[in-house]
């Protein structure tokens, strides 16, 4: 029996290449007719799992290769084995898995995902997966997602496309609740990475509005779209400033989403995100170098709308709301300059030091509306400093945080689905670094140290004592060049964190 769910639902594409992704659930992995058959394999041996099937349907030829050393199971290992005699499919492909104690939903992930970016290289109209009937159903969801991620590429742009979706998926051994809501994450995951990948000429405030409405109306998100007046009467001078030296004005997009049961006034928790969708540097312009890959400066925004929309698709019984500002950073003739004073919408007065520290002086008053919607707790995700990048590398975000529950819990869901985090101290002496002379604060710290932190301290300022978690995800946002798992880009860093966080 197999069930089918048809995409898109978060973040489909609406376009007609949206795939299908089938469960069946009693299909043995010699059954089925199918272009490929990925199977996963763990260090040390063939094991018993649906390796050990497809290994006893080839007469062996599984342990042959093992024995011979040509598969090791290594972790993202992918191996294909052409025309396999005894299999009803065209190829079988061995994924590694790596060690079989530190497998996790993270590895599943990569490992679904490493196989799926291989074999999307060229169209294929029907590939299945076997899920090994040890994993948890989390494993299996993120192992579901991950073959979504990998089949999808950077071709936004180029005329012969480098990834092919395929035909239908096929998830044997899983069942299909499962596989559905995997697909669902996998959407989510896509839909932001795609946000990330448009560029900047592309996806501008009013633009990125326009698709937020989109996804709204797919999933049935309420949406409220502030323009210049309103953000003017609403005295948001903070995101009018940074957005001054732009010919594309400022948008403050609110979603709203109330699952089954989540009746009270009180949102659960407030998702606020940093969508510059492109930084110059404004005035304080940053080198071309650096200046490259800043249309991704808006991942924060899009990893919180498509998390607001996959937590809809799955129907979570929560009260969010979902508020990302979108502004360009550009050096314009009204572009806002060194030694100006802004007074954010909360009152407090910000003297503009640098130009470029720019997203904490949008998510001041992105920060302050929301914390009038009086959430329970406030998580924000912005690319905010390349300090946390010295600090942490590429591949894990920062957190920050002013109430230790709060942060552990998102650490925890992090934890679950495999996305690498860790937490930066905020001790009261780093406060110390964000006076100013003539105003409240200014928005850089002394120098260049500590300054994921100093930023992170500047956000603090704007929550008005809201249990608050910063998650700046500069470095894990945006592949500068494709891993085994995925191509270069937009990464969707953070949405699988955030829909385990808030499932329910
Ligand atoms: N958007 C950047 C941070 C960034 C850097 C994101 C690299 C992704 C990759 C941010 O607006 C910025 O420019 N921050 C400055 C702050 C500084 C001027 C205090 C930085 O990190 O250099
Ligand atoms: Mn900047
Ligand atoms: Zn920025």
């Amino acid at each position: 029996m197999s069930t089918e769910f048809s995409t898109p639902r978060p973040g489909g594409t609406g376009r007609p290449d949206a795939v299908s992704v089938v469960a069946e659930p009693g299909t043995a992995p010699d059954a089925i007719t199918a272009d490929a058959l990925v199977v996963f394999l763990a260090e040390g041996g063939v094991g018993g799992g649906a390796a050990a099937a497809v290994d006893t349907a080839t007469g062996g030829l599984l342990s042959r290769l093992a024995a011979a050393g040509e598969i090791t199971g290594k972790r993202y290992e992918c191996v294909p084995l052409l025309a396999p005699g005894g299999l009803r499919a065209g190829q079988v492909v061995v994924a590694g898995i790596g060690k079989r104690e530190e497998f996790d939903a993270g590895v599943a992930f990569k490992a679904a995902a490493t196989a799926a970016r291989q074999l999307a290289g060229r169209p294929r109209s029907r590939v299945a997966f076997v899920a090994e009937s040890g994993w948890t159903p989390r494993q299996v969801e993120q192992a579901v997602a991950g073959s979504m991620a990998g089949m999808v590429g950077q071709d936004l742009y180029r005329a012969e496309k480098k990834r092919t979706r395929f035909g239908s998926t096929v998830w044997l051994g899983a069942p299909a609740d499962v596989v559905a809501r995997g697909c669902l994450i996998g959407e989510g995951v896509n839909l932001a990475r795609r946000l990330v990948n448009m560029a900047p000429d592309d996806l501008y405030p009013q633009s990125f509005a326009d698709e937020a409405a989109a996804v709204a109306g797919r999933t049935g998100l309420q949406i409220e779209i502030w323009d210049e007046d309103r953000l003017a009467r609403e005295r948001c001078q903070a995101m009018l400033a940074v957005g001054r030296g732009s010919s594309r004005p400022p948008r403050l997009v609110i979603l709203r989403y109330r699952g089954p049961g989540a009746a009270g006034e009180r949102p659960d928790v407030a998702l606020v995100g940093k969508g510059v969708t492109f930084d110059s540097g404004g005035l304080s312009l940053k080198p071309s170098d650096s200046m490259l890959t800043m249309k991704c400066d808006m991942a924060g925004a899009a990893a919180m709308i498509a998390a607001a929309a996959t937590l809809a698709a799955l129907d979570a019984p929560i009260h969010l709301v979902a508020a990302v500002g979108l502004v360009e950073n550009m050096t314009g003739p009204a572009a806002y300059k060194l030694g100006d004073v802004i007074t954010a919408r909360s009152g407090t007065t910000i003297e503009i030091h640098n130009t470029d520290a720019e997203g904490r002086v949008v998510l001041a008053d992105v920060l302050d509306v929301v914390r009038g919607l009086a959430p329970r707790r406030i998580v924000d995700a912005a690319t905010l400093t390349g300090a946390c990048m010295v600090a942490l590398g590429h591949d894990v975000a920062g957190l920050f945080t002013n109430e230790q529950a709060w942060c552990d819990e998102i650490a925890a869901a992090a934890r679950t689905v495999g996305e690498q985090v860790w937490q930066l101290p905020m001790y009261p002496d780093y406060d110390d670094q964000i006076k100013s002379e003539v105003a409240d604060i200014k928005n850089v710290g002394d120098g260049r140290w500590g300054g994921a932190i100093t930023a992170a301290k500047f956000l603090e300022r704007f929550v008005g004592g809201i249990p608050w978690t910063h998650v700046d995800i500069a470095g894990p946002a945006f592949a500068e060049k494709p891993r085994p798992w995925i191509d270069g880009g937009g990464t969707g860093f953070l949405v699988r964190s955030l829909v385990e966080l808030l499932r329910g």
